[in-house]
């Protein structure tokens, strides 16, 4: 089980990763936009290999930017090359109910040994279905999935068991990530990995009564010191 950070902020992953606490770091083309406005596409793409050799051999999610299948395949396969720990990130469907996504990753990952991310997915039945097909990750959106009125936790619990007792390979990425508390009750129902931004990983280490704590062991500390 472990964190991911859901970021494109090298400074933030440079940070977390120095403090061993994470094990991947993923992106969504949302992410790239918000916290990259401005860049040129080749600085993009520089900026993004460089995250990939930084955090290797952990895994750097990317996501593809069409709606056209072969287009996906020729993406999935350029951004693959860039590093070997690059996996991409198709979505399940298209913005329409397309299925043919599921045909290009079942390509991806099982003529072509790309690693596949399949993302965009509100329930369990969704990532189970990802998960035939091949993919190496199963996200699932769990912020979305409370703010609709269903519980995120009901299902990461229904598809982790799905993945075990079928034997699934893909691992569960729960995304989303609204509260602090998130983290933990998604790992705890059964996700193998959470993503999340940067801030929700300070919050759940910094507490205001380990700080007093802290500050009372210093003064008694300077104490004995005098
Ligand atoms: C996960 O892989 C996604 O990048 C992300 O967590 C989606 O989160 P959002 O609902 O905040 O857009």
């Amino acid at each position: 089980m472990s964190v991911f950070l859901d970021t494109t902020k090298f400074t933030d992953i440079k940070k977390f990763h120095e403090y061993g606490i994470i094990r991947g770091v993923t992106t969504n083309p949302s992410i790239l936009i918000k916290e990259n406005s401005g860049l040129k596409i080749n600085d993009l793409k520089k900026k993004l290999i460089e995250i990939a050799n930084y955090i290797n051999p952990l895994p750097l999610s990317i996501e593809v930017n069409t709606n056209d299948t072969t287009n996906m395949i020729e993406e999935a396969v350029l951004f693959s090359s860039w590093a070997k720990n690059i996996n991409v990130k198709i979505t399940i469907h298209g913005p329409n109910g397309e299925l043919d996504n599921l045909k290009v990753i079942n390509d991806l990952e099982n003529n072509k040994n790309i690693r596949v991310n399949v993302t965009a997915m509100m329930s369990a039945q969704q990532c189970y279905l990802a998960a035939q097909a091949g993919a190496t990750y199963v996200s699932i959106f769990g912020g979305r999935i409370n703010n609709m009125g269903y519980d995120s936790i009901k299902e990461i619990e229904i598809l982790r068991s799905l993945l075990d007792k079928f034997n699934l390979k893909s691992k569960i990425i729960v995304g989303s990530t609204r509260e602090v508390i998130n983290v933990i009750q998604w790992l705890n129902a059964g996700a193998h990995i959470v993503t999340c931004h940067p801030s929700f990983l300070e919050g759940m280490l910094v507490h205001p009564y380990t700080k007093e704590t802290v500050k009372m062991f210093i003064s008694d500390g300077e104490k004995i010191n005098k």
